[in-house]
């Protein structure tokens, strides 16, 4: 099916916008960008002739196929143009649902019938841009990570009405493009990434916010005893506080208590327009470059905290029937580069013991994100502890 996909039409020539187009088209794939002006689209190519170069200059590709690539890119402000012989689009539309529905349905009255039409959309329902068109059977989220030609992680998610046809296609798809997909089986807010990392950024603010440990403090410990890439509080300045801070609303909107966000630590932040890196000053200033984590604080923050609400979080994606352990691991090794997998890591320490951990944030702060997901009762319950018992997440 993804051998069929050979035109496309990229809608929203923004910062994931163009960097899919150009991933496509460095793929074989016939490419219409569209945005709402010329301006608009031709900056959108100057930034993909500027990233084929850089791959060139480090020679992942050849001069010749950048050039190639880059002469299967067209421009336009006409839907109708870029939709009408397409086999595949994506929009890659401001974050908006009201916007995303009327692209839908503008792309659905112009598109061929048969046409998969995906979007990348971060936290909104995919049911509903499908609810938009007639042919939701047809209609699913394809979530790029920034930047899309650089990431290998795509997260394919089913919309309700969604078929397998339509998943596998775009599984297939992901790997033509050279990436590694991951199934999310229902159409659940923060899919498998955002929803895992809410989690975590929670609990690190809520820790700061009682003063337990200072940002640099659990953000050396994460780093360097955990093993992360980024503390937590730099990971958000890095991501843009105005995106955390929306998506932890979402993810609150969603699952109620057991994701009530922190609000007294990042609204100010919010308000002030201190947004993290892209503004020079977030959590942390950002003006001369990433901020120095200091080394010899990094046993003050437990670690052990983040992958408990990380284990639980992983559990109730299973529980909701909404990813598999091992997409779950792949999100998270690839997405954010974590040293290891929330499943890989409950079942290598023992689900007994991330329970106890639970219970024991649980009963201290009485909160419902430490609460522990019936699923790991019931694993624990059966003696599937993990590794040590030849079943936990993993068989
Ligand atoms: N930026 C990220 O890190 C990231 C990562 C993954 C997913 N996403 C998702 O990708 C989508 C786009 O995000 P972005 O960061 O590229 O946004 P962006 O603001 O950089 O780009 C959006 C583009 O859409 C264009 N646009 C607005 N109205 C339009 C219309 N009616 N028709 C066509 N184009 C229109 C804008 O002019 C702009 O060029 C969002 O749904 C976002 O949640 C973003």
């Amino acid at each position: 099916m993804a051998e069929k996909i050979r035109k496309a039409a990229v809608v929203g020539a923004g910062a994931m916008g163009h960097g899919i187009a150009e991933l496509l088209a460095m793929n074989g794939i016939e490419v219409m960008m569209v945005d709402i002006n010329d301006e608009i689209l031709a900056k959108a190519k100057e930034k993909i002739k500027w990233s084929l170069d850089k791959f060139v200059e480090k020679r992942r590709i050849r001069p010749e196929d950048a050039q190639a690539a880059f002469a299967r890119i067209a421009t336009t402000t006409s839907y109708e143009q870029a939709a009408k012989d397409i086999d595949f689009a994506i929009e890659a539309s401001p974050e908006n649902m009201d916007m995303k529905r009327k692209v839908f349905s503008t792309l659905d009255s112009f598109a061929p019938f048969n046409a998969i039409i995906a979007s990348n959309t971060s936290t909104l329902s995919i049911t509903e841009m499908g609810k938009a068109t007639k042919r939701p059977d047809k209609v699913a989220g394809m979530h790029f990570f920034n930047p899309p030609q650089l990431m290998a992680l795509v997260e394919v998610i089913k919309g309700e009405s969604t078929t397998q046809e339509t998943i596998t296609a775009l599984a297939e798809l992901a790997k033509k493009l050279g990436k590694t997909p991951v199934i999310v089986r229902k159409d659940v807010r923060g899919f498998i990434v955002n929803r895992v990392l809410g989690a975590v950024f929670n609990e690190a603010f809520w820790a700061y916010y009682r003063k337990e440990a200072t940002k640099e403090e659990i953000d050396s410990s994460v780093k360097y005893t955990g093993g992360f890439p980024m503390g937590w509080f730099e990971l958000a300045d890095f991501v843009g506080l105005d995106i955390a801070y929306e998506v932890g609303k979402i993810l609150y909107e969603a699952y109620g208590e057991r994701f009530k966000p922190c609000t007294e630590v990042i609204e100010h932040l919010v308000k002030e327009r201190k947004l993290g890196q892209k503004t020079s000053e977030g959590f942390y200033d950002w003006k001369t470059g990433r901020p120095r984590i200091p080394f010899n604080l990094l046993d003050v923050y437990d670690v052990d905290r983040s992958w408990a609400v990380a284990v639980n979080e992983a559990a109730w994606l299973m529980k909701d029937d909404a990813a598999d352990p091992v997409d779950i691991d792949t999100g998270m090794k690839l997405g954010t580069y974590w040293p290891s997998g929330p499943c890989e890591y409950g079942d290598r320490t023992g689900l007994d013991a991330v329970l106890n951990k639970l219970k024991e944030l649980h009963s201290k702060y009485n909160m419902e994100m430490y609460k522990p997901c019936p699923l790991l009762e019931e694993y624990a319950a059966n003696g599937w502890t993990g590794k040590k018992a030849g079943r936990g997440f993993y068989k």
